[in-house]
């Protein structure tokens, strides 16, 4: 699959999730093989006003490429200006969110709002497309009803506007996450539009992977909730799309992803600050295995890692001698 000029490896794409893939976890999917990683959404005006929040969201390395970095915003002259930066700061893809639907969020007619404002999406989106010559993309919902026409409507609006790439999540804006995603709309969208469809919702494994593919003849396959806690994930999808046997992860596994997330986190925000972090997202590696809530408990006040790093064997110990 190609974004403009930019040849995707494999048919993986990680999703953009706020306060979660941030550069740690998204170097640990791309080294399972994952062929495009999404920052976490940045506010176009925080980046123009260089908001020291802002900043730290756009870290990059070489070894994560390519890398989109999703802006969110709603004035035409911001988002230019912003997707300008990005640009210059070496981001090979610049996206805009369609489909954020936090309060705050849509007050200011930014992501899931500018699905029910086609004129003004059209603005935005031609401002960016002139700022910037590396490829566009846009991530959207189905709209603000089930028909997912707004979808097609955006959808024919960027095509018209020189986007290079669309992901859809097919929940509609006030759906959340409840329900399920209509891959259906996947489908539709891919034969009402020439540019290149990424499918997303509700991918957990690689049998959801093939299926999501075959169902709706997307060019390539988003993950997100699936692949926190499980970057593996990405190696076992890569090997069914390539006929290959899957392989299996094991506790093992598990217990390395966790050990490899942690080491990340430290390197990247110092001890005291991943600590902190670690209390809630060690949790996301033992999701689904036994004893994970006391695991939960046992890290909620750790303080280095040292700390952690017993808090982990204890727990990898318990599970071994209680399915032995
Ligand atoms: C915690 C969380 C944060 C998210 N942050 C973003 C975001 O910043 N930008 C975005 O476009 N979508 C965001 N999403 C939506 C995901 O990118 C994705 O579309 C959605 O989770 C459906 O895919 P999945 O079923 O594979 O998780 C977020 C989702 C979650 C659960």
């Amino acid at each position: 699959m190609n974004i403009g000029p930019i040849k995707l490896k494999n048919k993986t794409v990680f999703a953009p999730l706020a306060g979660i893939s941030d550069l740690p976890l998204r170097l640990m999917v791309k080294k399972a093989g994952c062929a495009l990683v999404y920052s976490e959404m940045v506010s176009s005006h925080g980046l123009v006003y260089k908001s020291p929040k802002t900043s730290r969201l756009l870290e990059s390395c070489p070894q994560e490429k390519p890398l989109a970095v999703q802006l969110f915003g709603s004035d035409p002259a911001i988002m230019a200006e912003a997707a300008a930066v990005v640009q210059s700061l070496g981001a090979d893809i610049v996206d805009i969110n369609f489909g954020c639907s936090v309060r705050k969020i849509l007050k200011s007619g930014s992501g899931a709002a500018l699905m029910k404002t086609p004129d003004k999406a059209e603005k935005l989106l031609k401002a960016t497309r002139k700022a910037i010559d590396i490829p566009l993309s846009i991530k959207i919902r189905s709209g603000w009803d089930y028909t997912g026409e707004q979808a097609i409507k955006i959808a024919k609006i960027a095509q018209d506007c020189g986007v290079d790439c669309i992901a859809i999540h097919p929940r509609t804006a006030t759906q959340g996450f409840g329900g399920q995603a209509d891959w259906s709309l996947i489908k539709t969208l891919k034969e009402r539009v020439s540019l290149p469809i990424i499918g997303n919702g509700d991918v957990l494994t690689s049998s959801d992977a093939i299926r999501l593919q075959r169902q709706t003849n997307c060019d390539a396959i988003m993950v997100g909730r699936g692949a926190i806690g499980n970057p593996l994930l990405f190696s076992q999808i890569i090997a069914r799309f390539q006929d290959q046997p899957e392989p299996c992860i094991n506790i093992e596994d598990r217990n390395k992803m966790m050990l490899d997330y942690l080491d990340a986190v430290i390197n990247y925000y110092g001890e005291k600050t991943a600590c902190y972090l670690i209390r809630s997202r060690l949790c996301w590696f033992v999701k689904g295995l036994p004893l994970s809530s006391k695991f939960r408990i046992s890290i909620r006040k750790v303080s280095s890692r040292a700390e952690a790093l017993l808090k982990i064997k204890e727990y990898f110990n318990t599970l071994n001698n209680d399915t032995k």
